[in-house]
């Protein structure tokens, strides 16, 4: 992984201390009208970059370099919320192939996904050609669990476990996997949003 390092120039630094109220990790000090980053061990969250008027802060490592915005991006509040109500949990699935780049545009909304402590700890694994002998395999093991499962679950009292029981004939599943399973859920959350607006049905 490429390191990292938070620069902040003493000549354009003006002292607003914009960047010590925004830094997270309180690792930025404003001394006679001049900020300085006290460690290169914080979060990493580009904050101070962000907020700073005077374009003082800069962060190394990067290939390209910070987007400006002018005008922040809005969502139609009416149709964001319409396309919530409206979405419903898919169990089946059509016989269509998914377009690759469509798959990597969902697993983008995940990856841009804000994380706690901005850790970015959430991996992405896309199951095409082999699913069905992935679906074998835990559908083994679910068959083997579902007596005991059946002890402790009422809604599991009459549950069927048959060969679709987990992928039910969708042409894509990915498996998001993370240290911190809130970081996970908020990706997928994000990458269910994502795949509804490109027409996709999605079950978690
Ligand atoms: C689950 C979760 C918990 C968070 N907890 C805090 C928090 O306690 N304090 C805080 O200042 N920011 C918190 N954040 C914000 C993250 O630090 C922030 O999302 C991350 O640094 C990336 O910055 P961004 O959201 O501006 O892209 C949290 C974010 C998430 C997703
Ligand atoms: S990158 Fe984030 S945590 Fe690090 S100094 Fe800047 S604002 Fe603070
Ligand atoms: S936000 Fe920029 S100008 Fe203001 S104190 Fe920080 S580095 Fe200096």
């Amino acid at each position: 992984m490429r390191e990292h390092k938070v620069e902040i120039s003493r000549e354009k630094c003006i002292g607003c201390g914009m960047c010590q109220r925004d830094c997270p990790a309180y690792n930025i000090v404003v001394e006679n009208k001049k900020a300085a980053v006290k460690t290169q061990s914080c979060i990493m969250c580009g904050h101070c970059v962000a907020v700073c008027p005077k374009a003082a802060v800069s962060m190394t490592g990067f290939d390209d370099p910070p987007i400006e915005i002018d005008k922040p991006t809005v969502l139609d509040p009416i149709q964001f919320l319409e396309s919530i109500r409206t979405r419903r949990t898919i169990r089946q699935y059509k016989d269509k192939s998914i377009d690759l780049d469509v798959i990597a545009q969902i697993i983008e909304a995940g990856r841009l996904t804000p994380s706690g402590g901005n850790a970015q700890d959430v991996s992405y694994i896309v199951l095409r050609e082999g699913i069905e002998r992935y679906e074998k395999i835990a559908v083994r093991f679910a068959k083997r669990l579902l007596p005991m499962v059946k002890l402790v679950s009422p809604t599991a009292k009459n549950a069927v476990i048959d060969e679709h029981f987990f992928f039910k004939k969708a042409p894509v599943a990915i498996v998001v996997v993370a240290n911190d399973k809130i970081n996970a859920a908020l990706a997928a959350s994000n990458m269910e949003l994502m795949a509804e607006a490109h027409g996709l049905g999605v079950l978690y």
